[in-house]
C-alpha cells in the first residue's frame, strides 16, 4: 500500500518552531511529528510514502532519509513549484500512488496527531464498498474545521462543509483519508481543495463514508493546541501502560524523558511534560505542560509552565516561563526572568521581564 502526506503550507500558525524546521519536522513528544504519521503507516503495511511538498524540500528529505533504512519504508517527493492545494498534489502524485493493484492508498494531512487507527479505517473501506473513507472526530469548535455531516448506522455522507459559518454538525474532518484510485480520477492538476471540491463531489454520488475515529485526535499546528495534543498522547500512551513514560520520585503524571537528557536533583517534573535528547535540567527545577526540545538546558531552580522551549535553548536560573511562552531554537534567557506568554524569535536573549504576551523579535 501507499500513501501521500500533505507538507505542504509554510506552519506559520507554529511560530518560531517553523522559522528552523518546516512543521512536520518540529518535534512532538520527542520526534518529529511526521515520523508518528510514518510509523503508523509502516504498521500497516504501507510500502511507500510520497511527501507532497511545496516548501523546503532539501530540509526535509535530508532528515528522512536516515529514517528511511531505520523504519524500513520508501520515502519520496512530489515537489510542486507552485502551491497546489490540498488535492492538486494528489494529481500531480498520480503515478507514484497508482501501481495498477487497485489498491486504495491513504492520504494524511501533516500536522494531525491521533492513535492513528489505520487497520480499523481500511477494514471500515473494505466494508462500505464506496469511493472514500474519512475519519471524523467530534469538536468542540467546528467551525475551524471541515465538517462532516453523515448517517449514523452506515457511516455515509450526506454533506462535506468547509470552515462553515454557520453550525452544520460537530464531527469534523480529522485529516485521515483511504481513498481508491477513481478518486484520482476527479482532480486536475491546479491548485483544488479536496475538502471543498472533492469530497462534496463525491458525497453527492453517496460513495464517500466517514469513521467516528476511536480515541484521541488533535490538529498541532497552533501552540495552544500543541501542548493540548501533547497531554491527549501522553494519557493514551498511560492507557496502554506504555514503558515510555518516566516514573521516579520527582515524576508527577504522565511525562516522557529521552535517555539521553539529564534530570538534577530535587526536581519535579509532570504533568505532561516531555524533555527531548540531550537535555539537562539542573536541580530544583520545575516543568509543567511543558515541552523541552533538544539540546536545552533548563538551570536550577527555573519553572516553566504551558510553554514551548525550542530546539538548544537555555533558561536561565529562578526564571519563570509560563502561560504559552514559546522560545524559538537557539534562546537564551537570563536567569531570573519572568515571561507570561512570550513568542521568541530564534537566537534571540531575553534579558528583561515580559510581563504580557507579545512577540520578541
Ligand atoms: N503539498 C501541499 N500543497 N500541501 C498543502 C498545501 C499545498 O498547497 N496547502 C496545505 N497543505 C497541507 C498542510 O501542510 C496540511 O498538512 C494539510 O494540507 C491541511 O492544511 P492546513 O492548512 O493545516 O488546513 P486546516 O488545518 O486549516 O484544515 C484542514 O485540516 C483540518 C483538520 O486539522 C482541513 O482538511 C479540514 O477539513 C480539517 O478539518
Ligand atoms: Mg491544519
Amino acid at each position: 500500500m501507499k500513501a501521500l502526506i500533505l507538507v505542504g503550507g509554510f506552519g506559520t500558525r507554529l511560530r518560531p518552531l517553523t522559522l528552523s524546521f518546516p512543521k512536520p519536522l518540529v518535534d512532538f513528544a520527542n520526534k518529529p511529528m511526521i515520523l508518528h504519521q510514518i510509523e503508523a503507516l509502516k504498521a500497516v503495511g504501507v510500502t511507500e510514502v510520497v511527501l507532497a511538498i511545496n516548501y523546503q524540500p532539501e530540509v526535509m528529505l535530508n532528515f528522512l532519509k536516515e529514517f528511511e533504512s531505520k523504519i524500513g519504508i520508501k520515502i519520496t517527493c512530489s515537489r510542486e513549484t507552485e502551491p497546489l492545494g490540498t488535492a492538486g498534489p494528489l494529481a500531480l502524485a498520480r503515478d507514484k500512488l497508482i501501481d495498477g493493484s487497485g489498491e486504495p492508498f491513504f492520504v494524511l494531512n501533516s500536522d494531525v496527531i491521533s492513535e492513528f487507527p489505520l487497520k480499523e479505517m481500511i477494514e471500515f473501506h473494505k466494508s462500505h464498498g464506496g469511493e472514500a473513507s474519512i475519519m471524523v472526530t467530534k469538536v468542540d469548535e467546528p467551525s475551524k474545521y471541515g465538517v462532516v455531516v453523515l448517517d449514523e448506522q452506515t457511516g455515509k455522507v450526506d454533506k462535506f462543509v468547509e470552515k462553515p459559518r454557520i453550525f452544520v454538525g460537530n464531527k469534523i474532518n480529522a485529516g485521515i483519508y483511504l481513498l481508491n484510485p477513481a478518486v484520482l480520477d476527479r482532480i486536475q492538476l491546479r491548485p483544488t481543495s479536496i475538502e471543498k471540491e472533492v469530497f462534496p463531489n463525491i458525497a453527492a454520488e453517496n460513495k464517500l463514508y466517514a469513521m467516528v475515529l476511536p480515541g484521541f485526535w488533535m490538529d498541532i499546528g497552533q501552540p495552544r493546541d500543541y501542548i493540548t495534543g501533547l497531554r491527549l498522547y501522553l494519557d493514551s500512551l498511560r492507557k496502554t501502560s506504555s514503558p515510555m513514560l518516566a516514573s521516579g520520585p520527582e515524576i508527577v503524571g504522565n511525562v516522557l524523558v529521552d535517555e539521553t537528557a539529564q534530570i538534577g536533583e530535587g526536581c519535579l517534573i509532570g504533568p505532561d511534560v516531555a524533555i527531548g535528547p540531550g537535555c539537562v535540567i539542573e536541580s530544583g527545577v520545575r516543568l509543567s505542560r511543558c515541552t523541552v526540545m533538544r539540546g536545552s538546558r533548563i538551570k536550577q531552580h527555573a519553572c516553566i509552565s504551558s510553554s514551548i522551549v525550542g530546539w538548544h535553548s537555555t533558561v536561565g536560573q529562578w526564571a519563570r516561563i509560563a502561560n504559552m511562552t514559546i522560545l524559538g531554537e537557539d534562546v537564551h534567557v537570563s536567569d531570573e526572568i519572568y515571561s507570561n506568554g512570550a513568542v521568541v524569535l530564534p537566537h534571540k536573549e531575553i534579558k528583561s521581564n515580559i510581563l504580557h504576551p507579545e512577540i520578541v523579535m
